[in-house]
């Protein structure tokens, strides 16, 4: 079963995961897993922490040579920032607890219940390993689940498709998006729109408020069967959900029409199917998003999830400080002021990391070559039925 933890605060010396699961001889290209993490930290609206940190992984354990073991892997992200904040989050030495102490407890994140859970009176304890940082440690799992992937020509895109009130009505094809998305500085692969989203950005920050949005992720070319209608827990569509909806600030999940499968009648929400000798079994649409039953249909998997703006505002809300219960202006912790950009990588690469470990459950196998006789033997045996890649 592929499985995978995080470890380490915001300001700590490093970000440490294990993905265990991976089978072996995945040859894996370190400059394109970069190339992932630094996609993260980009986008308009992003604060000056992203300025300071470049992300880079280190791979501890689990690789030799580039190629995988078959072992658990270990990764390093290494946090630059950690220079400037040793003398307050060393782990191994007295540390100054007072200069950056929060009392002031942020509304929308996870300051005053964590304090309140786990008994702090600083709300540091909790900010470290609630924020967002984190996400750089799923980017990293996701690539190099997209690296497993790629040996079976299964390929990722995802755009923003709004911010605050600007939405991009249009619909695109898998190709255009993944051709045009890393030109625009907001991930939205519409000029009109994406200047009116800048502008949109520059208004709320100088307000000093945030924004939220909603972004795509697209799968193509997938086989049938990933994920299985037998038990709850085996759905891919309720693992994909739990997944994106565990990203910080992710409110909602839909897949394909999503909420609007409620406002139509079921011959607009149904994707009929056809057979033709030339396409095998195919879909005249995709509105459910290719998952039916809990099961790929190998139709493009489609999936929006929607993020509240960023709970850290230049203008802070009213809140208390959490130890003399006095009301005050929520702290201002430096602050993304639109991260939904960012956010589209981080969706992108946690749904690579479930595509991943369901296609790992179905085929089976510990190293390259099992996987791809079971994948092609399973392939065959589609074809058999008429269905076709
Ligand atoms: C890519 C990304 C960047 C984020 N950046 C910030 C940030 O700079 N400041 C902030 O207060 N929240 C930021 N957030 C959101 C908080 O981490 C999140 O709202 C908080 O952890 C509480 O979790 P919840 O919103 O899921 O309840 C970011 C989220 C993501 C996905």
């Amino acid at each position: 079963m592929l499985r995978y933890l995080t470890s380490g605060e915001s300001h700590g010396k490093s970000l440490i995961s294990i993905l265990d699961g991976i089978p072996a001889n995945i040859e894996l290209n370190i400059d394109e897993i970069n190339a992932e993490l630094k996609k993260r930290q980009g986008g308009y609206g992003r604060g000056g922490r992203m300025k300071i940190e470049q992300d880079k992984i280190n791979i501890l354990g689990g690789v030799r040579g580039k190629k995988t073991l078959g072992g658990p892997i270990s990764i390093e992200i290494k946090n630059k920032d950690y220079e400037n904040w040793i003398k307050y989050m060393n782990p191994i030495e007295d540390v100054d607890f007072e200069t950056k102490k929060v009392n002031n407890v942020r509304p929308g994140h996870a300051d005053l219940v964590g304090c309140l859970k786990y008994d702090f009176t600083d709300a540091r304890n909790v900010l470290e390993r609630s924020s967002a940082r984190e996400t750089a440690s799923k980017v990293a799992v996701g690539a190099i689940c997209k690296q497993v992937l790629k040996n079976f020509d299964i390929d990722f895109t995802s755009h923003v498709v709004q911010i605050g009130s600007v939405k991009d009505n249009n619909i695109y094809k898998f190709d255009y998006i993944k051709e045009n998305v890393d030109k625009s500085e907001v991930r939205c692969v519409n000029k009109e729109v994406e200047e009116k989203i800048i502008k949109e950005i520059d208004k709320v920050k100088s307000e000093g408020d945030t924004l939220g949005g909603i972004v795509e992720i697209r799968v193509k070319n997938l086989i049938p069967g990933l994920g299985s209608y037998t038990q709850f827990d085996k759905k891919i569509d309720g693992e994909l959900a739990m997944h994106l909806m565990s990203v910080q600030a992710i409110k909602g999940v839909e897949i394909g029409i999503g909420f609007d499968v409620a406002n139509n009648p079921g011959s607009s929400v149904m994707d009929e199917i056809y057979y033709d000798v030339e396409d095998g079994i195919k879909r005249k649409t995709n509105r459910l998003g290719g998952i039916e039953g809990g099961m790929t249909t190998g139709e493009e998997v489609l999936i929006r999830c929607a993020m509240k703006p960023i709970p850290t505002l230049y203008k802070p809300l009213n809140s208390i400080n959490v130890n003399t219960l006095e009301s005050y202006s929520a702290s201002i912790e430096r602050s993304d002021n639109c991260a939904v950009p960012a956010c589209s990588i981080v969706c992108e690469n946690v749904v690579a990391f479930v595509i991943c470990k369901y296609l790992l459950d179905k085929i089976g196998g510990d190293n390259l070559a099992d996987l791809k006789t079971n994948y092609n033997s399973y392939v065959k045996r589609l074809g058999d039925r008429g269905w076709k890649k």
